[in-house]
């Protein structure tokens, strides 16, 4: 990656992860950035780091600027460790003056790095850094994606250095937003959304009533992971947060679903027939080929799940239980929900698949179906009916 210059003494010097496929069960099949941003002013400041593996990447680009041991400031907007991971090694160059961090983020350091000799400074929401001719607005944004997560502002520049939040998983040697595709673009930051912060999507809703409050100027976002949004990008970006973070959804149904000998798919099919009558865009998703974080990404916006397991062994077969677990943590609301599956003799998988969906607090609209061996023209009617009550549950939620 090359250094570029995003605002007059404002430096993205972080490096691109070309090779990264997979962020803690999050497939990123485009890899991803660890970006950095440097500020030469009267003061020279440096905002978040990179992954371990990456920090002579980092040095690299800082040193096309500035000698790094002139750095005065390191701000740690961020303690996650693919942003502090070569904090240490950086600490021990650069011997910054000041290390500034949320108060969670100093309790963050500490429990990392058990460095109680670094030059922390506790910042808080409103807390400023007089740079020279800049100066950074401190923003605290708790589970954004941490607890000690924190914005950096710097007003003169109408730049929001948002850590995280904004970020996209895309390795790429283009440094904006209006440099890609932007359907391709959206749609990878929708996965990362829906992926990382779908949990939080209360507090994102807090997050930006504070900002709006705050009436902050901003023309350019530089997140954490992947490209900067500048001029109009940025409303689109905050738009989108707006919308996914109030859990709006599409008519939009998902079959999620896998089949041991078929019969459970040929229920899918049956049922996902059914749906398309009910004029809704219906999303086949087999388990087998479909990565959990991909259907994550289909989740953020649907309306409706079903899903479907044969029954292996008295439960469900493991790649459902792996999705569940995934899709529990994230903690979506706003679905309608209903399970149907084959088994051979003992028929478990739906029972436990709607345990599962009555622990999340989501609605069953229908009990579920089960079929015994292979489907009969009796049951795909069953079939049929479980996909009508889930129709007339998803025009109950418009
Ligand atoms: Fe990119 Fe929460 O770290």
């Amino acid at each position: 990656m090359s250094v570029i210059e995003i605002k007059k003494n404002v430096f993205s010097v972080g490096a691109v992860d070309w090779n990264i496929r997979d962020f803690h069960g999050y497939s990123t099949s485009l890899g991803t950035t660890y970006n950095s941003y440097l500020i030469k002013d009267e003061k020279i400041a440096l905002f978040d780091t990179v992954k371990r593996d990456f920090k002579d990447d980092l040095l690299y680009h800082i040193g096309q600027i500035v000698d790094p041991e002139k750095i005065d400031y390191i701000i740690v907007n961020h303690v996650e460790m693919d942003h502090s991971g070569s904090l240490p090694e950086l600490i021990n160059i650069i011997k910054p003056e000041k290390l500034f961090c949320s108060k969670n983020g100093h309790r963050a350091l500490l429990e990392h790095f058990h460095q109680d000799d670094w030059p922390y400074e506790i910042v808080k929401t409103g807390d400023t850094l007089n740079l020279g001719s800049k100066t950074v607005t401190f923003i605290e944004t708790p589970m954004l994606h941490w607890p000690d997560s924190m914005f950096s502002y710097i007003a003169e520049d109408k730049l929001l250095i948002s850590s995280d939040a904004f970020g996209q998983h895309v390795a790429s040697t283009e440094k904006y937003a209006d440099e890609l595709d932007v359907c391709d673009l959206m749609h990878q930051a929708a996965k990362y959304y829906a992926n990382i912060l779908t949990v939080f999507s209360p507090n994102i809703q807090r997050l930006l009533v504070k900002v709006a409050e705050m009436g902050i100027e901003i023309d350019m976002i530089a997140p954490d992971h992947g490209v900067i949004w500048r001029d109009e990008k940025c409303g689109e970006i905050l738009a989108a947060y707006d919308h996914w973070s109030r859990y709006q959804s599409a008519d939009k149904v998902l079959v999620i679903y896998e089949s041991m000998w078929k019969s459970t798919e040929k229920m899918a099919n049956a049922i996902a027939s059914e749906l398309s009558k009910g004029g809704l865009e219906v999303k086949m998703l087999n388990l087998k080929v479909n990565h959990r974080s991909d259907i994550m990404t289909e989740v953020l916006d649907a309306k409706a799940m079903i899903l479907g397991s044969s029954t292996l062994n008295n439960n469900m077969l493991p790649v459902m239980a792996d999705f569940l677990t995934y899709f529990k943590g994230l903690r979506p609301k706003n679905k309608v929900m209903a399970a149907f599956g084959s088994y051979g003799w003992s028929g478990e998988a739906v029972k436990h698949i709607n345990q599962a969906i009555e622990g999340i607090n989501l609605p069953l609209a229908h009990p579920g179906v089960r079929v015994k061996n292979v489907p009969t023209e009796e049951n795909f009617e069953e079939c049929r009916e479980l996909a009508r009550a889930v129709v007339a549950a998803v025009k109950e939620l418009e």
